[in-house]
């Protein structure tokens, strides 16, 4: 895709990361972009103001109180030239002076002052990702209608491992044509809300120790992105998965099935209901308050109750039920028969099936096999990878609402 004409903000705060910001310099003046930079102070400690003028052919702004830079462009009019502001990297400390309104340098000021959309690539140390402080302020964010790329997960140079990695300068400028792709033409789901369950749940037995299974979160995080990408305002609540998370949407995350029916409960109302959890069926009754210990030879007897059905209560609300309340089948035997009882036990208007023997490969594979049962009908889907399923989905669901708008 070409970005001819447009002009791009970019943001560089001070992280190590900040050296794939070059890359991405160039790689968006190949695509015909203009790039103007912003540089905090901390950035600079990471990469000099000539190596950003130097790629991006422009003057590289640095200080609000720069009189001769504001003579020739004030910062209002610098927030307001762009089409898209991108901050890479995001700091912790940026993130959580954008999400305060903060205005202290000519980087937070600027996005204060700006009424362009604005995209963040976050980069920090894993613990710094997931501290809840973190995690609150990128919540406001997304509220706010920040879109988010990363970050990824992986080795860090701070030698420990997890998410915090900024994504590639290749995911980021995949991130930015899709922006302007998806403004270029109003989407089918513009207007419309979609609440998505993913991933297992977790369900302590002791603090330290829980039942789970093996649900990667890979379909439900899928569909909550095509959702998202058809322009459904989307919140994924998700128990624990690894899958990065989804652009666009806003996420939240849980542990249990009670945690995950309280989350989506608090997301309604909502439009499209999609419940691709795979939500533990049984919680350990009364799960212990201490780490339960090795008592000669005796193993603990664990008892069990039932947890609440999200599928289910989210079909049989009286207020609030969502238009559309898409479940998930997943069966070994007699496929479509026990998707059609499952579709009128729980209550639902459609529900995926798919075939999870073991030599299918659907649990953590990539490639799904399903059946769409709506009402009588039942579609047979080819063989497709996850993210084909999703995009199918979303699309069949804005199919759904078109009809019924007419
Ligand atoms: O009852 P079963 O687990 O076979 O049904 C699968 C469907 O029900 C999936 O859509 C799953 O997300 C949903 N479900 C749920 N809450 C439960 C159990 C299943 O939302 N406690």
């Amino acid at each position: 895709m070409s970005l001819a004409g447009k002009r791009i903000l970019l943001i560089v705060g001070g992280g190590i990361a900040a050296y794939k910001c070059l890359e991405l310099i160039r790689r968006l003046r190949e695509r015909g972009a203009a790039v103007r930079c912003i540089l905090t102070k901390a950035g600079a400690e990471f990469v000099t103001p000539l190596s950003l003028s130097a790629l991006s052919e422009d003057k590289v702004y640095q200080d609000l109180f720069d009189l001769t830079a504001e003579a020739e462009m004030g910062h209002i009019q610098l927030s307001r030239d762009a089409d898209l502001l991108v901050v890479a990297p995001a700091t912790a400390d940026l993130m959580a002076r954008m999400a305060g309104g903060q205005a202290n340098d000519l980087a937070s000021t600027t996005l204060l002052a700006t009424d362009k959309p604005v995209m963040i690539a976050p980069a920090m140390n894993v613990r710094m990702w997931e501290h809840p402080a973190t995690q609150r302020n990128l919540g406001q964010l997304l509220a706010d209608g920040v879109l988010q790329v990363g970050p990824n997960e992986g080795n860090m140079a701070c030698n420990e491992f997890g998410f915090g990695r900024m994504a590639e300068p290749d995911e980021i400028l995949s991130a930015i044509e899709k922006h302007f792709d998806g403004h270029a033409a109003t989407r089918p789901l513009d207007g419309l809300t979609a609440l998505v369950t993913s991933g297992p749940t977790h369900e302590a037995i002791d603090p330290v120790r829980y039942i789970a299974n093996r649900s990667s979160g890979k379909q439900g995080h899928a569909i909550a992105a095509a959702l998202a990408d058809l322009g459904a305002e989307t919140v994924l609540v998700s128990g624990p998965s690894s899958e990065p998370d989804p652009t666009g949407v806003r996420l939240v995350r849980v542990e249990s099935a009670r945690d995950m029916l309280a989350a989506c409960r608090a997301a309604l109302p909502a439009d499209i209901a999609v419940c691709a959890a795979a939500v533990a069926d049984w919680r350990v009754d009364g799960a212990a308050g201490q780490k339960i210990k090795k008592r000669n030879g005796a193993p603990p007897a664990l008892s069990f109750a039932e947890n609440p059905d999200i599928l289910k209560t989210m079909s049989r609300l009286r207020k609030d039920r969502p238009k559309l309340v898409v479940g998930f089948a997943a069966e070994t035997e007699d496929l479509i028969e026990n998707a059609r009882a499952k579709r009128d036990r729980k209550g639902c208007d459609w529900i995926v099936a798919n075939d999870v023997s073991p030599d299918t490969g659907t649990f953590g594979g990539d490639n799904n096999r399903v059946h769409l049962v709506t009402g009588d009908t039942v579609e047979d889907w080819p063989k497709m990878s996850k993210n084909e399923v999703a995009d199918r989905l979303a699309n069949r669901i804005a199919g759904h609402f078109a009809d019924a708008a007419e």
